[in-house]
């Protein structure tokens, strides 16, 4: 079993359809932002704030050589940047959570922890920004991912499902 890595913007769901997925397979999940928390014993607002982003990529790299050598068989789940490290194919099946700009604040909106949600993303305090990070990524989102998965009104069982189904054709 190769490992399914979930890319997509920040708020899509890449934690939340990991987490459906582990509850319906025999995936074991892990998540690069929790993998780098843990690793730096701070949040990643804190590394933003105290180390800036350029060191914040610098661990993603890090953790991407460290995925692609020791990890098998399972579920990633990445922050939203991290497609741009330079080895994401050779880690796994790469699958992009598609949704347009507007669905994905409605979903962050919605949430019951919506400010919990916007405070820990520091590429979230500026919607401007954060729609023209969107508009700039997209197409490199899906010019690098193996399939694409659009997950606007879709719940996370149907996505799930989705996922799990193409893998295992692909399998
Ligand atoms: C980022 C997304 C975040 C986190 C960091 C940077 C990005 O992860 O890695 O704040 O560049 O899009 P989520 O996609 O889980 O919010």
């Amino acid at each position: 079993m190769k490992n399914i890595v979930l890319i997509g913007f920040m708020g899509v769901g890449k934690g939340s359809i990991a987490r459906e997925i582990v509850k319906n397979s025999h995936y074991i999940a892990i998540d690069t932002d929790d993998l780098i928390e843990s690793m730096q014993n701070r949040k990643i607002k804190k590394i933003f704030e105290q180390e800036g982003e350029t060191f914040f990529r610098e661990l993603e790299k890090n953790i991407a050589l460290w995925l692609e050598n020791s990890v098998n068989n399972t579920l990633i789940s990445t922050g939203g940047g991290f497609y741009k490290v330079k080895n994401l194919k050779k880690i796994g099946t790469v699958i992009l959570l598609d949704s347009p700009f507007e669905e994905i604040l409605k979903r962050i909106h919605e949430h019951p922890h919506a400010k919990n949600k916007l405070k820990k993303r520091p590429l979230l305090s500026d919607m401007e920004a954060a729609k023209k990070l969107y508009e700039l990524r997209r197409p490199e989102y899906l010019a690098i991912a193996d399939v694409v998965i659009d997950v606007t009104n879709k719940s996370l069982e149907e996505c799930s499902k989705e996922i799990l189904n193409k893998v295992k054709k692909d399998a």
